[in-house]
């Protein structure tokens, strides 16, 4: 494991220091009641990928959850916490909560200074023998709330999900919502591909609005395959050609199979590795 030189930093509030001495005070709202947003974005040769992208829908996080915070002074602290850290290639954590207050369910009435929260740390990519070989998953039913588009840190569900997963020695938990459509994965987009055409769900507050998913679905239609928004059953899942998941650090994932069915004769479909490939050509010569 050819670690880079380098030490995981935090910032807390204006001020940058090892990860190790940071510290929240025990009432801030995000400690006590998930009251806050946070998003995760990593390097490629060393700068932050989609930073603004990034940056809108923090912004938009916070404005639909009500906490009054500018974020357009994050960027070049993001790139300051990347050199400070060292790493060639770095994963950073931002995370920003309505604050520290005696512990009301209610906004406090004064509003207390937002808790803006930053960590990096060497980012560690999926094995490539993950991309190459592909990767199982499970299928369990969506528990989670009725706003997923926001980027919210109350993640129980989500967590709940991806440890049934681990259990599995599998890669990823699809959710299924009561209607029995797969809305995405409990930290991944997800996608399918049946009949050259890929599907994925569209954005609605049901998902989250993924920037790797938006990515991939710039590329796909710039290789001239047909890109279908809609919603689609863990049946269709099952009997799709090919199934991919998205997300900042899995990229471009192939599924070779869900719950006990193989998927793509257990095999990266085409399609899947074109998608992949591109992906990789253009996050490298970007
Ligand atoms: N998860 N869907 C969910 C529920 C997610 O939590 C994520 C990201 C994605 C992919 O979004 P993006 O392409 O913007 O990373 C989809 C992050 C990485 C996490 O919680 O660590």
């Amino acid at each position: 494991m050819g670690a880079s030189p380098g030490e995981e930093i935090a910032y807390v509030n204006g001020e940058f220091m090892p990860l190790g001495e940071a510290m929240i005070p025990i009432e801030d709202r995000g400690f006590q009641f998930a009251d806050g947003v946070y998003e995760v974005v990593a390097t490629y040769r060393g700068s932050p990928f989609a930073i603004e992208e990034h940056m809108q829908r923090l912004q938009r996080s916070l404005a639909e959850i009500r906490i009054d915070h500018d974020v357009s002074s994050m960027p070049p602290l993001i790139e300051e916490g990347i050199k400070r850290s060292g790493f060639d290639e770095a994963l950073v954590y931002i995370q920003i909560t309505r604050g520290v207050a005696p512990r009301h369910h209610e906004f406090p009435a004064q509003p207390p200074r937002p808790t803006v929260v930053m960590t990096v740390k060497e980012l560690r990519r999926p094995d490539p023998q993950l991309h190459a070989s592909g990767v199982k998953v499970i299928s369990t039913p969506d528990l989670r709330w009725k706003r997923c588009d926001i980027k919210s840190i109350a993640l129980l569900p989500n967590i709940l999900a991806k440890q049934l997963a681990h259990e599995a020695k599998a890669y990823e938990a699809l959710l299924v919502d009561e209607e029995g459509y797969v809305t995405e994965g409990s930290s991944t987009s997800s996608f399918l591909v049946q009949d050259d055409v890929v599907c994925t769900t569209p954005p609605s507050s049901r998902i989250l609005p993924s920037i790797t998913r938006s990515v991939l679905c710039e590329i796909i239609t710039e290789l001239g395959i047909t890109l279908e928004e809609k919603n689609s059953t863990l049946a269709d899942y099952l009997a799709a050609d090919e199934v991919f998941l998205a997300g900042t650090t899995t990229e471009a994932m192939p599924v070779i199979a869900i719950d006990d069915a193989i998927i793509s004769g257990g095999e990266p479909g085409p399609l899947t590795r074109k998608i992949r490939e591109a992906f990789v050509d253009s996050v490298r010569n970007r």
